[in-house]
């Protein structure tokens, strides 16, 4: 069976390594893949949101299945589309990608539904985002309502703050909406559930806790993320049965009201507080870096859960885990996530000798003429598993010291809450 992975970051080599070791593939087509998906599969230079263009390259080399990386193809209806086309795609559709696609719809879901998340309010303008700073408490989150590419969550010390985020928002800093959403500032500790759902059923598909911040000790701006950890140990079973009862099935429920049930990925973004769960973001996906760091703990064939996925078979489906725990850390080009410099060559990547415990998955990388140059801001996820969280940390840094790659950096504090106080964790 030839499958179509769509993206080019480290989720979608992790991905592709997972499909490249399922049984039943044939080949693998990355549309457009990195450079590491291209030692495992063929990449396909195309721009993705051109929907005709991937249908075309679908139907000449022959792809019998297509599973979505990224959200801006499904915010963008590319389930839908090709859908339409009777091809055969993993992912969900326009209407239920709206969870990550507007903040807003998720919100106002979740008060229909009394979903625990923060309390909010939605702006259109200027005049009611004064009123509501007026009475509320601070910091408060501002939130642009759209995709943001990471960069839409600003949390604010004061109204001064608060209003000029607003303004820039309202002006159209994101093309994808010019509303907001102005919410509660949670206090608490941030984890991520993640999910594989079909029309009939869902099962777990791992925890994670990811480090947004660039800098150690949680400081500097917002990135895609610059490390995680799986499983997330603050998930206990108690916990779970909470996220699944307050959060994930009346979720499903009101989007099967809606006759548009949720197919695919489903990653929870938690703030846990006092015990309780409440829901800060839905995203249509897995997770880059959780992906990293939760494929390499799967023990079931993954196409063949992908698969039963698409069958609506999920509920005839066990999906198994390794004990291990698994750790990655992002190595960045300097200065990312401002200005960073691109085509820098990363020597040594095929000198340093990795064990079937340790995992490099590419991210902002491409090929030239023989070489490996960086090509984005998150370059390379170092992943390896075992069964302390200090030592596979420890580990993962002399392998990103053996790279050397003097046009990088990376925190060597990626899981610091679990680390801390016990070096056996
Ligand atoms: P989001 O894109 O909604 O996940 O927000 C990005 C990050 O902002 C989250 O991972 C949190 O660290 C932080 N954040 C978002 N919403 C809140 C909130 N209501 N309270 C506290 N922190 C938040
Ligand atoms: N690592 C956060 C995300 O994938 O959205």
């Amino acid at each position: 069976m030839n499958i179509g992975l769509v993206g080019s970051g480290g989720r979608e080599h992790a991905l592709c390594k997972a499909l490249y070791n399922s049984k039943k593939v044939g080949k693998i087509f990355c549309f457009p893949g990195n450079a590491g998906t291209s030692k495992l599969a063929t990449n396909i230079k195309v721009d993705i949101l051109n929907f005709k263009k991937v249908l075309s390259f679908i139907k000449s080399f022959k792809i019998d299945l297509i599973i979505i990386g990224p959200e801006e193809p499904l915010v963008r209806g590319l389930v839908d589309y090709l859908k339409q086309k009777k091809v055969k795609v993993f992912g969900p559709n326009k209407y239920a990608s709206k969870l990550e696609g507007s903040k807003a719809f998720m919100k106002n879901l979740c008060l229909k539904n009394n979903i625990p998340t923060a309390q909010f309010k939605i702006c259109k303008n200027a005049s009611q985002v004064s009123n509501f700073l007026n009475k509320c408490n601070f910091p408060i989150v501002v939130k642009a309502d759209g995709l943001a590419a990471g960069k839409g969550v600003t949390i604010c010390k004061t109204k001064k703050e608060a209003m000029s985020v607003s303004v820039e928002i309202l002006k159209g800093k994101f093309k994808s909406s010019k509303k907001l959403i102005l919410e509660e500032y949670l206090e608490g500790e941030e984890a991520s559930y993640f999910l594989i759902v079909d029309n009939k059923d869902f099962k777990f598909f791992g925890t994670a806790q990811d480090h947004k911040r660039v800098y150690e000790k949680d400081k500097g701006p917002n990135t895609g993320g610059m490390g995680a950890y799986s499983p997330a140990p603050i998930i206990n079973k108690d916990l779970e049965k909470k996220i699944i009862k307050k959060i994930v099935k009346p979720t499903l429920l009101a989007l099967k009201k809606k006759k548009n049930p949720y197919n695919g990925f489903l990653y929870v973004g938690l703030m846990i507080k006092d015990g309780e769960p409440y829901l800060i973001e839905y995203n249509v996906r897995m997770g880059d870096p959780e992906c990293q760091v939760i494929l390499p703990r799967l023990k079931t064939d993954f196409l063949k859960i992908i698969l039963n996925a698409i069958q609506n078979k999920l509920h005839k489906t066990i999906i198994k885990w390794k004990k291990e725990k698994s750790m990655t850390i992002v190595l960045c080009s300097k200065g990312y996530p401002g200005h960073y410099k691109k085509n820098k060559i990363i020597k040594n990547l095929d000198d340093i000798n990795l064990t079937k415990k340790d995992f490099l998955y590419h991210a902002g990388t491409i090929s030239k003429n023989g070489n490996i140059l960086s090509n984005g801001g998150r370059v390379l996820n170092i992943t390896s598993t075992g069964n302390s969280y200090f030592y596979i940390r420890k580990k993962i840094i002399s392998i990103i010291k053996r790279l050397n790659w003097k046009d990088g950096f990376f925190r060597k504090d990626i899981g610091w809450k679990v680390i801390k106080n016990n070096e056996n964790h």
